[in-house]
């Protein structure tokens, strides 16, 4: 028995001390010091020893115990130290490594124009005004003067988010004509910008979702005179100091009366080219004299107030500007695409 338990030290002890991991570790626990393991299976006999070997036995017997505890202990204390020290290793940071670049944005195209558009009608004492894009048809068509039969209502040209078509994805940014009058002092300069929807297909020109940007001010004395010389001055901010513009009747229910603002074709002077297809002209927005009809709605009398509003499309100014083609390529923002801007 002696000799069985001097064996299993030896060989108990070899093999703890060249473990290289703690799972082996624990299975080498197991082997030797476990219920089913060596140094029970020979305690098992210990019944058959003479009563003067048994202590002797049960002394050796439990001076392998300790010796073979030590050993897994001491080896577990040095795989965890060589295990941190790995880390350590692998965790050092090099200092000589180049940094890595970051890639630092811009303004997209949409926003260097509408910031552009903005610092011109602050400048000019416009206040900038924020709006739903879920609106209530109340505020998009009917207090703005807009018939019930008006085509613009139809189901299959308006987003409509309840079955009576009282709630809907906003047309226009001129619901924000009556927001305003309602909760503004007089009197009311401002612009708002914002997303409005319709049911179009997307193509080069058209999408469901495009920017506009509304404007309106309602003061005494106010005339179709103060909306030419307003738009006329903006106009020629955006696109150049000669620019040659012209006011073209028109209609629309929430003004009158009302017209399109065009500028000459910059690009063939008026004669006519592919850019103003043919006609010389382009045009840049829709204005108005605010209707008196509107002016109620928002309870401003109109015998003592007056008023002239305008809307123009975003997208427009952001493909001319940049001379894009296609209006896709501004909201797909593939950034090889908006890169070069
Ligand atoms: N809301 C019009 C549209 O979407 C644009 C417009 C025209 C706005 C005339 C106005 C205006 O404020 O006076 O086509």
């Amino acid at each position: 028995m002696k000799e069985q338990l001097e064996a299993i030290r030896k060989s108990a002890l070899e093999s703890i001390n060249s473990t290289e991991a703690g799972a082996e570790l624990e299975s080498l626990r197991v082997k030797y010091l476990g219920k089913k393991g060596e140094l029970t299976a020979v305690l098992k006999q210990m019944g058959s020893l003479s009563a003067e070997m048994r202590p002797v036995m049960g002394q050796m017997a439990n001076d392998v115990r300790a010796a073979v505890e030590t050993a897994i202990e001491k080896q577990s204390a040095i795989l965890q130290e060589k295990a941190l020290e790995a880390k350590l290793e692998a965790e050092t940071v090099d200092v000589t490594i180049p940094g890595k670049k970051l890639e630092i944005g811009h303004k997209h195209p949409m926003y260097t124009v509408l910031d552009e558009i903005k610092a011109i009608f602050i400048g000019l004492g416009f206040e900038i005004l924020d709006g739903p894009e879920v609106e209530l048809d109340d505020y998009n068509f009917t207090k703005l003067n807009t018939p019930e039969d008006h085509p613009a209502r139809e189901w299959s040209d308006t987003f409509y988010l309840n079955e009576n078509g009282k709630i809907l994805l906003r047309t226009q940014t001129s619901n924000m004509q009556i927001r305003a009058m309602e909760t503004r002092p007089l009197p009311i300069r401002m612009i708002s910008p914002g997303r409005v929807y319709r049911k179009d297909e997307v193509d080069a020109t058209h999408s469901p979702m495009f920017h506009q940007i509304e404007g309106m001010v309602i003061d005494k004395g106010i005339t179709m005179g103060d909306l030419k010389g307003t738009l006329n001055a903006v106009i020629r901010q955006i696109y150049g100091e000669n620019t040659v513009t012209r006011f073209r009747p028109h209609h629309f229910p929430f003004t009158e009366p009302s017209c399109e603002m065009d500028i000459q074709c910059h690009k063939c002077g008026g004669v006519g080219c592919p850019t103003c297809k043919g006609e010389g002209w382009i045009e840049v927005l829709g204005a108005g004299m605010v209707h008196p009809k509107v002016l109620r709605n928002c309870g401003i009398d109109p015998d003592v107030y007056s008023g002239f509003a305008f809307g123009m499309g975003l997208e427009r100014l952001v493909l001319g500007r940049f001379k894009i083609s296609d209006m896709r390529l501004v909201f797909e923002n593939d950034v090889r695409f908006l890169n070069q801007f």
